[in-house]
């Protein structure tokens, strides 16, 4: 696939097939994540591959398996999600945090070291390590893609970072900066219309005026 078909394409899938993933190709795209771009040239990350549907269950044990029309109301309020296409986004999204990561054929948990307290950084490069792996993400992401596989991601939220720890046993230097389900997208699997861009009103050429 051409590099800008993979960019094109590569699109948040949160409906999965119930189908296995070969190891091979979950290597070939952890493989594309390092080689992403990385603040101290060590690419010190690391990456937890579950796959037994035991160790899934108990890991998503702590995110919420649906919310209320109510509650999806208040969300959205709380949140100021003011736009419908943001919105119709949320609400395809929120309810399925927890299946789309239990029915995904693999959950990776990317790891990266954080020296300093990521909350209450002094300045933007004490959050180099946190930016690296981004882009280590997002190549897996554009490799699961070429692959035709579909990816998503959830934030961690509450302490399920902390539960996370607890279950999976990575030592306390490491923090997990999301979860990231990769499958087989179903057919009618939904993806949610991405923002129009006008490119021209977003360059801003020599300067902003
Ligand atoms: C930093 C970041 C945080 C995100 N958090 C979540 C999340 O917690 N749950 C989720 O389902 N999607 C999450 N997403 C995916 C976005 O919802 C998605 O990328 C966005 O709506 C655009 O859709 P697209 O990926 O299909 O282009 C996140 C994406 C990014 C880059």
């Amino acid at each position: 696939m051409d590099f800008f078909e993979v960019v094109h394409k590569r699109r948040t899938i949160r409906d999965f097939e119930n189908k296995q993933i070969k190891d091979e190709d979950i290597k070939k795209i952890i493989e594309a994540g390092f080689c992403a771009p990385t603040n101290d040239h060590m690419r010190d990350w690391n990456f937890i591959v579950i796959k037994d549907k035991k160790t899934v269950i108990t890991l998503l044990d702590i995110v919420p398996k649906g919310i209320s029309e109510e509650d999806m109301s208040n969300l959205i309020r709380d949140w100021n999600l003011n736009d419908n296409e943001q919105q119709a986004c949320y609400r395809d999204a929120v309810p399925k945090q927890y299946r789309m990561l239990a029915d995904a054929s693999v959950i990776i948990i990317p790891l990266f070291k954080q020296k300093t307290k990521i909350l209450s950084a002094d300045n933007l490069s004490q959050l180099n390590g946190f930016a690296s792996i981004w882009c280590c993400i997002e190549n897996i992401f554009l490799a699961a893609t070429a692959m035709n596989y579909g990816c998503n991601l959830r934030i961690p939220l509450g302490n399920e970072d902390e539960w996370s720890k607890k279950i999976l046993g990575y030592p306390d230097e490491y923090m997990m900066p999301c979860f990231i389900g990769i499958g087989q997208a179903q057919k009618d699997a939904v993806t949610v219309r991405q923002k129009t861009i006008d490119i021209d009103e977003r360059i801003h050429w020599n300067s902003w005026i």
